[in-house]
C-alpha cells in the first residue's frame, strides 16, 4: 500500500492509523521508514497554510472564495488532527494595476484599498473562513519585511542595476517573453498584443531598473523538484514547472521606475525605484510568521494554496528568491484549477462574474462550501451553474445526509430520544444474526473511511473525500431502508434490541460522517453532531473509532440523550425561477406498531 501524495510526516501518521486499524502494510520499506522517522516527525505539530493574497482592484468573486475555502478546509483538518495550525490570507494592495484602479474611481489608493480589502475580509468572515491572520501589504510590518528581504538579496549580490526591455501585462503584473505574446482584436476591433496565457493586453516597456539573478537558480530549482516529487501538487503542475525550467530562464526585473509606479515599497537606498509588486506580495507569507525575527518554527511548515494562473510566480520566482536569501522552500504548493460559469470564463465584460456573497446567501455558506469542494477538481477547470448547485445540495445534503439524520432521530423510531444500545447478538461478528452481508460491508467501509478521507484531504482532492463520504451515506440509507425499522415492534424484546442496534449503527455512521465533514461544512457538522449528543471535545481525529461495541470496547455515546435541536439539517433549495425541484421519492416510515 502506497501513499504517493503524502509527505513523509503524513505517511507516518497515515501509517499509524493503518496500524491502529490492524491493516497489514504490504510495503515493508514504507513500514520501516515510517517507524524510523515516526518519533521525530510525529512530534512536530506545527502547520502553516496560506491563500494567495487577493488583488483589490475589483470585488471578490467565486474564484477567490474557492482558493480561500480550500485553504480553510486544510487548516480545519489539521486542527482536527491536533496540529497547531496557522492560516493566513489577506490582500495584495500595491502595483500599477491597483494604482490605476484607484485613479479610475478618483480615490486615494489607500482609501480605495481599505474599502476593497474590507469587502474580502467580510466575505471570508461571513463564509466561515477561519483565518488566523489577515495581512494587507500596505501594513508597516509588511513593508519592514519586504525591505529586509530586499536588503538580504542585495547584500548577497543577487540584485544588480540593469535595464529591462520587453512585454509587460499590467493586468497580470507580469513580464513576458516574446514567445508568450500573441495577437488579438480588442472590443473596438483594433489589433492588440496579448498574453497567450491570460489573454490580457501587454505593452512594450523599456526601463532602467533592478534585476534579480534568476538565471543562476535554474539547476537548483530543478534539483528541488527532482528531490521533492510532491512539492507542487497535483503532479501535472509540477511537470509544467519542470518543463518551464527546461526553457530559457532570464534574469527578472524586480523594480519599476518611481515615475511610473508610485504605489509600492521604494527600493531601499534608491527612492527613484519601486519594488516589483510580485516580490513585495510573495514576502507576505513570511511577514505573517514574523520575518525577519521569529519566522523559523512556522516557515519550515509552509503550504501554499494557489490557482493555476499564478504557478510561475510561486513555483519559480518565489523558490528562487527564498534560495537567494537562504530560507527553506515551501513544503507543498497546492494548485487548483479555475471555475468557468455556464461554460465561459468569468469576466466583467461578459457580465457573468459570480458574486460569492450573493450566492452564499442564496445557497447558504455551507452549501457553497460543499458545492465548491465537491465539484472542484484541482486538475481541471470546473463549471458553475445554478442547476448543478441546487441538484447537488438537494441530493447529498438535504435528502441523503439530512434524510438519514431525520430517520434515525425521528421520535416515531426513537421515542426515548437517546443514542440507543448496541446489541451484539443482533449484529454479531460471526454474521449469524439479523444483519446481512451488505451490512458488514458497510461497517468495513465506514471503519476505513477516516483513512481514505485523510489521504484525499491531504492532497486537496477534497472531492474524492466527499465522494467517499457520500457513498457511505448512501450505504447507510440502504441499510435502514433494507431493514425497515419502522416495521419492527418495540414491545417485542428481540425486535426492540434489533431496532436499537439498527439505530445505534446508523448514528455511529452519522457521527463519523459529521466529524469528517467538519472541515468542509462546519455549521452543518456542528448541528449534526450536537443533535447526536457529541460534545465539542469529542469531534477530533482521535474520536473516529467507529462502532466500538461491535469491536468489543465501550461506546461512550451509548445511552446518551440526543440534542434537542431537531430542525432540518439542510432545507431543500428551489430552482432560480422559484420552480420547486421535486424531492426524490423515499418510502415514508410507517407508524410504529
Ligand atoms: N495578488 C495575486 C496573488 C499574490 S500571492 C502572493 C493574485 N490575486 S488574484 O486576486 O488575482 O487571484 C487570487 C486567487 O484567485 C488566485 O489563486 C487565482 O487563481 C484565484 N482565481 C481567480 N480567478 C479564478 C477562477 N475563475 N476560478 C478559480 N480561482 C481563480 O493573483
Amino acid at each position: 500500500m502506497k501513499f504517493p501524495f503524502l509527505t513523509l510526516a503524513r505517511r507516518c501518521e497515515t501509517f499509524y492509523r493503518f496500524q491502529q486499524r490492524g491493516v497489514l502494510l504490504a510495503d515493508q520499506r514504507l513500514w520501516s521508514s515510517a517507524l524510523k522517522h515516526s518519533s521525530q516527525l510525529c512530534k512536530d505539530k506545527s502547520f502553516y497554510i496560506t491563500t494567495p493574497i487577493f488583488y483589490v482592484n475589483a470585488s471578490p468573486h467565486l474564484g477567490h472564495l474557492y482558493s480561500a475555502v480550500i485553504a480553510d478546509c486544510l487548516h480545519r483538518w489539521k486542527l482536527m488532527q491536533g496540529f497547531d495550525s496557522r492560516f493566513a490570507t489577506g490582500t495584495d494592495e500595491h502595483g500599477l494595476k491597483i494604482q490605476q484602479a484607484a485613479e479610475a474611481v478618483g480615490k486615494d489608493p489607500l482609501t480605495f484599498c481599505t474599502e476593497v480589502s474590507e469587502r474580502f475580509r467580510n466575505l471570508f468572515s461571513s463564509c466561515n473562513i477561519s483565518f488566523t491572520d489577515y495581512i494587507r501589504t500596505t501594513e508597516q510590518r509588511h513593508r519592514q519585511a519586504v525591505e529586509h528581504f530586499w536588503s538580504v538579496l542585495w547584500n548577497k549580490g543577487l540584485i544588480y542595476k540593469g535595464s529591462y526591455e520587453g512585454w509587460y501585462s499590467t493586468q497580470d503584473e507580469s513580464f513576458l517573453m516574446p514567445s508568450q505574446v500573441g495577437e488579438a482584436l480588442d472590443p473596438s476591433g483594433k489589433e492588440v498584443k496579448v498574453s497567450l496565457e491570460s489573454g490580457h493586453k501587454v505593452e512594450w516597456m523599456k526601463e532602467e531598473n533592478y534585476m534579480f539573478r534568476l538565471s543562476i537558480f535554474r539547476s537548483r530549482l530543478l534539483d528541488w523538484l527532482v528531490k521533492n516529487p510532491g512539492a507542487v501538487q497535483p503532479q501535472r503542475f509540477q511537470q509544467a514547472v519542470v518543463q518551464w525550467l527546461q526553457e530559457d530562464l532570464p534574469d527578472l526585473s524586480v523594480s519599476r521606475q518611481r515615475s511610473r509606479l508610485q504605489w509600492g515599497v521604494p527600493v531601499p537606498g534608491d527612492p527613484e525605484q519601486t519594488i516589483y509588486v510580485w516580490l513585495d506580495a510573495l514576502v507576505n507569507y513570511l511577514t505573517v510568521v514574523g520575518y525577519p525575527e521569529i519566522h523559523e518554527q512556522w516557515w519550515s511548515t509552509a503550504h501554499h494554496v494557489i490557482g493555476k494562473d499564478i504557478l510561475k510566480f510561486h513555483a519559480i520566482y518565489w523558490p528562487a528568491f527564498l534560495l537567494g536569501v537562504g530560507l527553506p522552500l515551501p513544503k507543498v504548493i497546492h494548485v487548483h484549477s479555475h471555475w468557468t460559469v455556464e461554460g465561459r470564463k468569468m469576466s466583467k465584460s461578459l457580465g457573468n462574474v459570480v458574486d460569492p456573497v450573493e450566492h452564499s446567501q442564496m445557497f447558504t455558506n455551507d452549501g457553497m462550501r460543499y458545492f465548491l469542494l465537491r465539484q472542484g477538481v484541482p486538475d481541471s477547470d470546473c463549471d458553475y451553474t445554478h442547476d448543478k448547485v441546487i441538484k447537488l445540495l438537494n441530493t447529498e445534503l438535504a435528502d441523503s445526509l439530512g434524510g438519514l439524520l431525520n430517520r434515525c432521530t425521528a421520535p416515531a423510531l426513537n421515542p426515548a430520544q437517546v443514542y440507543p444500545a448496541f446489541c451484539s447478538q443482533a449484529f454479531p461478528r460471526d454474521q449469524r444474526g439479523r444483519a446481512v452481508a451488505e451490512d458488514y460491508q458497510m461497517v468495513a467501509a465506514v471503519r476505513s473511511l477516516p483513512t481514505v478521507v485523510e489521504m484525499h484531504y491531504e492532497s486537496i482532492h477534497v472531492y474524492k473525500a466527499l465522494e467517499a463520504i457520500s457513498a457511505c451515506v448512501r450505504q447507510t440509507n440502504r441499510f435502514i431502508q433494507h431493514h425497515a425499522p419502522w416495521k419492527l415492534d418495540r414491545r417485542d424484546s428481540k425486535d426492540r434490541r434489533w431496532l436499537d442496534a439498527i439505530i445505534h449503527v446508523s448514528l455511529e455512521c452519522l457521527r463519523i460522517y459529521g466529524t469528517l465533514l467538519q472541515p468542509v461544512v462546519p455549521e452543518i457538522s456542528n448541528r449534526l453532531l450536537t443533535r447526536l449528543g457529541v460534545q465539542p471535545h469529542e469531534r477530533s481525529w482521535k474520536n473516529l473509532d467507529f462502532l466500538q461495541r461491535y469491536h468489543g470496547t465501550d461506546c461512550p455515546f451509548e445511552g446518551r440523550l440526543l440534542g434537542l435541536d431537531s430542525r432540518l439539517l439542510f432545507s431543500r433549495l428551489e430552482g432560480p425561477n422559484g420552480d420547486k425541484l421535486k424531492p426524490k421519492k423515499s418510502k415514508k416510515p410507517a407508524c410504529l406498531k
